[in-house]
């Protein structure tokens, strides 16, 4: 998994811009597993909303757009744009008992605990992988070249979305990467 925290703002092009989003998520993830596998479950949760919070941003803004793409314009698309909507619902969804499995874990963790959650959050973690993948090796291309305008639409939605929440996460991200620094040998 190919993973980072930095993100270029001056980049306002879709596809660079929603690759770095990508990395963002993959690495806050990350992190969380982290927190989990050093048995500290609230920072692993702490993590897990910074995590959440930009995937339920991300999702919105797409979908935003992909529902208005119209049939001309995604004929040509290697996939529809209901398949991408299906897919956010989907991710959605595992996220969402991702967070009821972490919310219902009690400290102190025991090692077969940890390691039974890692284990289950493979298929989470697949999915939005795949998922991540296919936007860039498709409708990240091919939305430009067919729907101009709506791509630029999109560009302006994530300027000021995604990274006004990304900057609100800045100061937060820090002081948690401060405490897993600690743990780290
Ligand atoms: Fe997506
Ligand atoms: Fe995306």
């Amino acid at each position: 998994m190919n993973t980072s925290l930095q993100i270029d703002l001056q980049q306002t092009a879709a596809a660079p811009l929603v690759a770095a989003y990508h990395r963002y998520m993959d690495e806050l993830l990350v992190l969380q597993q982290e927190s989990l596998v050093a048995g500290e479950l609230s920072l692993a949760l702490d993590f897990w909303q910074l995590h959440v919070a930009m995937l339920r941003c991300h999702a919105e803004i797409e979908d935003r757009y992909l529902e208005q793409v119209s049939a001309e314009q995604q004929a040509s698309w290697r996939w529809p744009a209901t398949l991408y909507l299906a897919e956010h619902r989907k991710i959605l969804q595992f996220a969402e008992r991702v967070e009821a499995r972490l919310s219902a874990m009690q400290a102190p963790l025991a090692l077969r605990q940890i390691v039974e959650e890692i284990d289950k959050q493979r298929s989470y973690k697949n999915l939005l992988e795949h998922h991540e993948e296919r936007e860039e090796i498709a409708l990240l291309l091919e939305m430009p070249k067919t729907a101009a305008v709506l791509t630029a639409a999109l560009e302006r939605d994530i300027v000021s979305q995604w990274t006004q929440l990304y900057q609100a996460q800045q100061p937060s991200l820090a002081s948690l990467q401060q405490r897993l620094q600690r743990l780290r040998r």
